[in-house]
């Protein structure tokens, strides 16, 4: 697991003024709305006495207060109430907990779990459909009991569709002429790369579904990643109707991840521009029956895909190569696997053997650093350890773009 990446926290929608606990990475945060309704993001632990912020209240001055002893802090994590010492004495500069850069985009609360400063941060994977009259988005949230890791590279894989998804290929029933075809490279970025290909196509046989591909044929689809946690699917079944998906993987811990799925769609909705007056009346109800139809066969799939995941072993990806046995098919999963080793390299990955131990112990409690570690020393946490970063990787200068 990587720090110094965006990863979704919760669904906007999901968010109020009560504040959340969520675990990524291994670790505990709160998230919450300040007075002005602006998502926050905190380390979870009280640098008191270790209560669970997440546990407390948001006041009306914007802070979180923790449910012991009554310690407020704000959405910079700087604690501006200690009641024990009265109203007119300032904390001290150590009470302060770990507060992580917040983007609001796509319906998604993203926290920037790591502390590089602003401009040699890793972007958020963008999502150039979202927002247009010409796509309808859908934002549906699972949990999935293996690594993600695991579940990224599943998603990456084009040769299991034909095996584990009915509407994707042909279930093997023609294997004299089933070939994984060849892996056309597609919006390779620094973080990440990806392909397109072309799969059999049979009729699909949901009256709903059936819209976006009558006839059997051929179909393009392709799939690639953007950092760690962030990956695309495009499924083109015409040349003129697709659905794009992105998937933003929070890692819970090292055996259970949370996907953020944003469905795009460019067919099976009424636009927005094309609703007209009387239309009001009940095509935005149909959109939304058939924004709940497409989730119900997006859930399916994934089940199909949980269904063959839930038993795949080892749990975590094996540390030598040599321990699978790739096939040209599988390029694109080798293809990401280098990019978390360039992410290692840098000094990205966290010391999970370390953490382990940690928790092994049950004395101590780390926090993923924040930003504002780069200006002060004076923090209550010790810093999660991180696999040392290898002399030959970029400087973090040379990092940017993208
Ligand atoms: S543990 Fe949070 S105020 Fe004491
Ligand atoms: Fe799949």
């Amino acid at each position: 697991m990587f720090m110094n990446f965006w990863y979704p926290v919760v669904r906007a929608v999901d968010l109020g003024a009560t504040p959340q606990k969520v675990r990524i990475l291994a670790h505990d945060f709160v998230v919450f709305r300040d007075d002005k309704g602006q998502p926050a993001v905190l380390s979870d632990t009280c640098i008191h006495r270790g209560a669970s912020l997440a546990a407390g209240k948001c006041k009306d001055d914007g802070t979180v207060q923790c449910p012991y002893h009554g310690w407020r802090y704000d959405r910079e994590g700087v604690c501006t109430r200690i009641p024990s010492i009265g109203s007119k004495t300032k904390p001290p500069p150590r009470a302060r907990v770990d507060a992580y850069p917040v983007q609001e985009k796509y319906g998604i609360v993203f926290a920037f779990l790591g502390d590089l400063p602003e401009e040699q941060r890793p972007p958020i994977m963008p999502v150039p459909e979202h927002g247009t009259d010409e796509w309808r988005s859908t934002l549906v949230t699972f949990d999935v009991n293996y690594h993600y890791e695991r579940s990224i590279e599943n998603g990456l894989d084009p040769a299991h569709n034909e095996y584990v998804h009915t509407t994707h290929g042909y279930q093997g029933e023609r294997e004299d002429t089933y070939l994984m075809m060849e892996l056309r490279p597609e919006q390779n970025n620094p973080w990440g790369y990806g392909f397109m290909a072309t799969f059999d196509a049979p009729p699909l046989k949901n009256p709903i579904m059936r819209q976006f591909r009558k006839e059997g044929g051929k179909m393009e689809a392709g799939s690639g990643t953007y950092g760690p946690n962030h990956m695309w699917t495009y499924i083109n079944f015409t040349a003129k109707t697709s659905m794009h998906q992105y998937m933003f993987e929070a890692p819970i811990d090292e055996n259970r991840t949370r996907v953020f799925l944003l469905n795009q769609r460019n067919i099976g909705f009424f636009k927005q521009s094309k609703i007209g007056f009387l239309g009001k009346l009940f095509k935005p109800r149909i959109n939304l029956w058939l924004d709940k139809k497409i989730n119900e066969r997006n859930m399916f799939i994934a089940s199909q895909d949980i269904k063959v995941m839930n038993e795949v072993k080892p749990a975590l990806t094996p540390p030598s190569r040599a321990k699978e046995l790739m096939m040209p098919a599988d390029k694109v999963i080798l293809q990401y696997r280098d990019k978390l080793d360039e992410f290692e390299a840098r000094g990205w990955r966290i010391d999970m053997a370390a953490l382990r131990a940690a928790k092994d112990r049950g004395d101590v409690i780390y926090a993923i650093p924040c930003p504002a570690r780069r200006e002060t020393n004076a923090w209550v946490l010790d810093e999660v350890p991180r696999v040392a970063p290898s002399p030959a990787a970029p400087t973090l200068q040379a990092v940017g773009g993208g």
